[in-house]
């Protein structure tokens, strides 16, 4: 036996013979249950296992299982849920897969894709002041070539040197500072004091991968177990609840109220917070997404006083997702920042812990792929920054261009600079036209039976509210689907349309909607609506009650 035993350690390494068969030996056509690296369970069923290399042989042909299995992996990965490319978004994928190798197998001969805000996806155009210092940046020895200043704006020309030569050997190759490159955060820091009235420091920046990774990194330093809640709307955008789900802390819901518009009422707030304490949760910040995804709604400016006051007297930190500030649509209505309304209100460092988060992805520049973004951090202490930026510093620094891109657009043209005029030309045209497209989507779904929408003031989408057919909710359970699954399913079945379903961003309890962006361009919106429209019609047609 014990022969046998250290034959099997030295045949298998780490391996453990848990349990020779009955006659306590593992000899010649004896069984054993082999347990390698404490992990895979193998039954070796062999008829001769006691020498070393016959073992290996014997080791080597049973089927591997991998050590990473689903039972083993986090369970908070399994419990991370993103709607925005969810089932839907797979079977749109496989669908248009399908319609590259059959042409005219399907109802619709493409895929519209009005799942996420991602505007180049859908044929919106870069702003070319960007892309040409980007590119110079990317490429600093054009600089230096005459022929570049027939084809670059002098403005873009002066941005590009400003940036590499701060650089040390104009290397954008190289990794920056973890909070990003000096003169990008000076240009932010700059960008935000012209916007709000009220200085911004340099040093409070930090340059990150979008603002998804800017949000990750404020959970980590927020959650450390289940305790900790984060004060988050419902709806939400579902970074919010896949973050704190894999950061392992607790949502705490709170609920806009679709009645008055998505308001968010600072009374729901206290109730959901003193719920959320009683529980024994401590919950530890409070997210607002102004202008709103999925809900389009803009805050006004009072609304954002009662926000920042509860903050302060309630000892929350305030996460603030700004990233569709220059999206705002609805005359009258004006985004204005958290943190200039709290300074404005005379809040300082000291009564008010403020995390905004900004992004290159939205906007009128819509380059979500560049990855960039920042978050200003204020009223947060020296050794806790320190301690942020030591987080920070694991991840090295986030992308060059995704940082130069970011310092343009919180610094972009100005009158007077050659670029302007074209660039105010391209930013408006893209404003305007998305202002346009959400009234126009917004009026037809009105128009629909059992559908209602709010405005859209702001932001990139729609979010009507469904009521469906009592039948079609029937249905819907039959296949175990939600309703609003059923129906985004069947649409995109029907007509190549992708929306999610609104169960992706959360609900009040018993109602229904989907989330549908605005970015189609403007000449395919008729078609698109017609589509809809139809669609719509004959599902209620077909499970009226
Ligand atoms: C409200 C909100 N916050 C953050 C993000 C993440 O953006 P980024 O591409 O900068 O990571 C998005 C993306 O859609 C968003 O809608």
């Amino acid at each position: 036996m014990q022969r046998g035993l250290r034959a099997v350690r030295r045949a298998v390494g780490r391996a453990t013979v848990l349990c020779p068969d009955a006659g306590g030996a593992v000899g010649v056509g004896h069984q054993a249950l082999l347990v390698v690296a404490d992990t895979t369970a193998v039954i070796c069923e062999q008829a001769e296992v006691a020498t070393s290399s016959r073992l290996r042989r014997c080791f080597s042909a049973l089927p591997r299982t991998s050590p990473m299995t689903i039972q083993s992996i986090n369970p908070k990965v399994l419990k991370c849920e993103y709607a925005v490319r969810g089932e839907i978004v797979t079977r749109a994928q496989l669908l248009q897969q399908e319609l590259m190798t059959k042409p005219s197998s399907l109802p619709f001969d493409e895929i519209v894709y009005c799942n996420i805000g991602n505007p180049q996806a859908l044929n919106q155009q870069p702003i070319t002041f960007f892309r040409e210092v980007v590119a110079l940046c990317d490429y600093p020895a054009l600089l230096d070539k005459s022929e570049t200043h027939a084809i670059f704006s002098s403005d873009a020309i002066a941005r590009a040197y400003r940036i590499v030569d701060s650089i040390p050997g104009r290397a954008t190759g190289a990794y920056s500072h973890s909070k990003g490159i000096q003169v990008c955060r000076d240009d932010i820091a700059a960008g935000i004091t012209a916007r709000d009235g009220f200085p911004a420091n340099p040093e409070d920046i930090f340059l990150t991968d979008g603002a998804s990774v800017g949000v990750h990194m404020m959970m980590q330093m927020l959650l450390s177990s289940e305790k900790d809640g984060i004060l988050c709307p419902i709806p939400q955008y579902p970074l919010y609840s896949a973050s704190i789900a894999l950061h392992g802390g607790t949502l705490v819901p709170y609920y806009l109220n679709e009645s008055s518009g998505w308001g968010l009422e600072i009374s729901d707030l206290k109730d959901k917070l003193e719920g959320a304490r009683a529980a024994g949760t401590i919950v530890r910040a409070l997210v607002v997404i102004n202008p709103g995804n999925p809900t389009g709604q803009v805050l006004a400016e009072e609304n954002q006083q009662s926000i920042l006051q509860f903050c302060r007297d309630e000892g929350l930190v305030l996460l603030a997702d700004e990233v569709y500030q220059e999206n705002v649509y609805e005359e009258g209505k004006k985004f204005h920042s958290f943190k200039k309304v709290a300074r404005s209100m005379g809040y300082g460092d000291k009564d008010i812990s403020l995390i905004s988060f900004q992004s290159v992805s939205k906007g009128y520049y819509g380059e979500c792929g560049r990855r960039g973004g920042y978050m200003e951090v204020t009223g947060v202490s020296q050794d806790v920054k320190e301690q942020l930026y030591k987080v920070a510093s694991v991840n090295l620094c986030s992308n060059i261009s995704g940082q130069i891109l970011m310092s343009l657009v919180m610094n972009p043209p100005k009158p007077g600079d050659e670029s302007y005029e074209q660039f105010a030309e391209e930013r408006d045209g893209i404003l305007s036209s998305l202002a346009r497209r959400a009234k126009v989507f917004t009026e037809a779904m009105n128009k629909l039976e059992g559908v209602t929408c709010n405005k859209v003031e702001g932001a990139m989408y729609l979010f009507p509210r469904l009521k469906l057919p009592e039948r079609a909710i029937r249905a819907a359970g039959a296949v175990g689907m939600l309703p609003d699954v059923f129906y985004a399913r069947r649409l995109l079945d029907t007509t190549g349309i992708v929306v999610v379903p609104g169960s992706g961003f959360g609900q009040v309890p018993g109602t229904w909607h989907v989330r549908c962006t605005i970015l189609p361009p403007e000449e395919k919106i008729p078609g698109i609506i017609d589509r809809l429209s139809n669609f719509h019609q004959r599902l209620m047609d077909e499970f009226r009650d």
